[in-house]
This record gives structure tokens, C-alpha cells and sequence, in this order.
């Protein structure tokens, strides 16, 4: 059976590629956006996401300079509860675990009451 497994494993590895999307499971978070990692300022009043460094910094093309992160480019696609929602990356967050994303009030009250804190368990791609 082994190189049937292998087989499978190198499709999937294609798959992955040839789609651009790789999704993750984490714990969402409510962030207050500022002067990010990308080098925009941004408000409370605007839908802006952020994922922790280990995802900024390892995002292909990642540069010495944040400001130049080509995931600064991309969004956060979330996908929870029957619904998702595609925000764009500012800013990373130095000491979250890996998975963990944040998304500013208004994004963040698209998937629970700010009240609510955390949501576990959601899905979500860069794209
Ligand atoms: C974030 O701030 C930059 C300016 O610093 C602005 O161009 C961009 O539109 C803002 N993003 C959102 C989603 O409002
Ligand atoms: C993320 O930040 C932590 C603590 O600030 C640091 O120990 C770790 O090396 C950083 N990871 C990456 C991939 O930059
Ligand atoms: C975000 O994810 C949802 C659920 O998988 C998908 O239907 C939607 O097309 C994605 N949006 C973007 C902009 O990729």
C-alpha cells in the first residue's frame, strides 16, 4: 500500500498548489488596528485582519521590511457558522500562536458578539 499512499499524498500536494489555498483552523480574535506591520493606519471603524507572526513571516516572498510583506496584498478569507468573510491583511500579532487570526470590530462582530472575546475554531485562507 505504500506507494498508492505516496501517490495520494503527491495529488493532494498538487491540489493544494494548483488552487492557492490552504486552509487552517484557529481561534479568531477581536484586534484594535493602529500603525500596522504592512504600514498603513488603520481605525476601529475599518474591517482590517491580522495573523500571527509565524504566518507574516513565512508567507512566501516575506522581506526583511514588513512593509513590503507581499501578503500585504492579500486578504484573510474566514469561514464560520455558515458564513465567511474576505478581509485584508495589515498587520501581524508578535506573540500568537501560529493558527490564531484577528480581525478589527466590524469584522469581528460578522462571526459573534465583541462581548464573546474569542471564537474557536474557525476556518481561514490567505487569498
Ligand atoms: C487601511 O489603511 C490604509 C491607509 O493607511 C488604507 O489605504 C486602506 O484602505 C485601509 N484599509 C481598509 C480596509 O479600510
Ligand atoms: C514570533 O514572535 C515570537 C515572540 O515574539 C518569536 O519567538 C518567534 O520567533 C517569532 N516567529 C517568527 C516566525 O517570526
Ligand atoms: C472564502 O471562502 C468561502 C468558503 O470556502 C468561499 O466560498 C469564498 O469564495 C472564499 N472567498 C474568497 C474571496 O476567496
Amino acid at each position: 500500500m505504500r506507494p498508492a499512499f505516496a501517490i495520494f499524498l503527491l495529488a493532494s500536494a498538487l491540489v493544494a498548489v494548483d488552487s492557492q489555498v490552504v486552509v487552517h483552523t484557529g481561534t479568531l480574535f477581536n484586534f484594535v488596528p493602529g500603525l500596522g506591520a504592512c504600514g498603513f493606519t488603520n481605525t476601529s471603524s475599518q474591517t482590517v485582519a491580522s495573523v500571527s507572526n509565524h504566518t507574516f513571516n513565512t508567507f512566501a516572498g516575506a522581506t526583511a521590511n514588513p512593509n513590503n510583506n507581499p501578503i500585504c496584498k492579500h486578504s484573510l478569507n474566514i469561514t464560520h457558522g455558515g458564513t465567511h468573510l474576505a478581509v485584508p491583511i495589515v498587520d501581524f500579532c508578535a506573540s500568537c500562536p501560529d493558527e490564531n487570526i484577528g480581525l478589527s470590530t466590524p469584522g469581528f462582530v460578522h462571526f459573534a458578539p465583541t462581548s464573546a472575546g474569542i471564537v474557536t475554531g474557525v476556518s481561514w485562507s490567505i487569498v
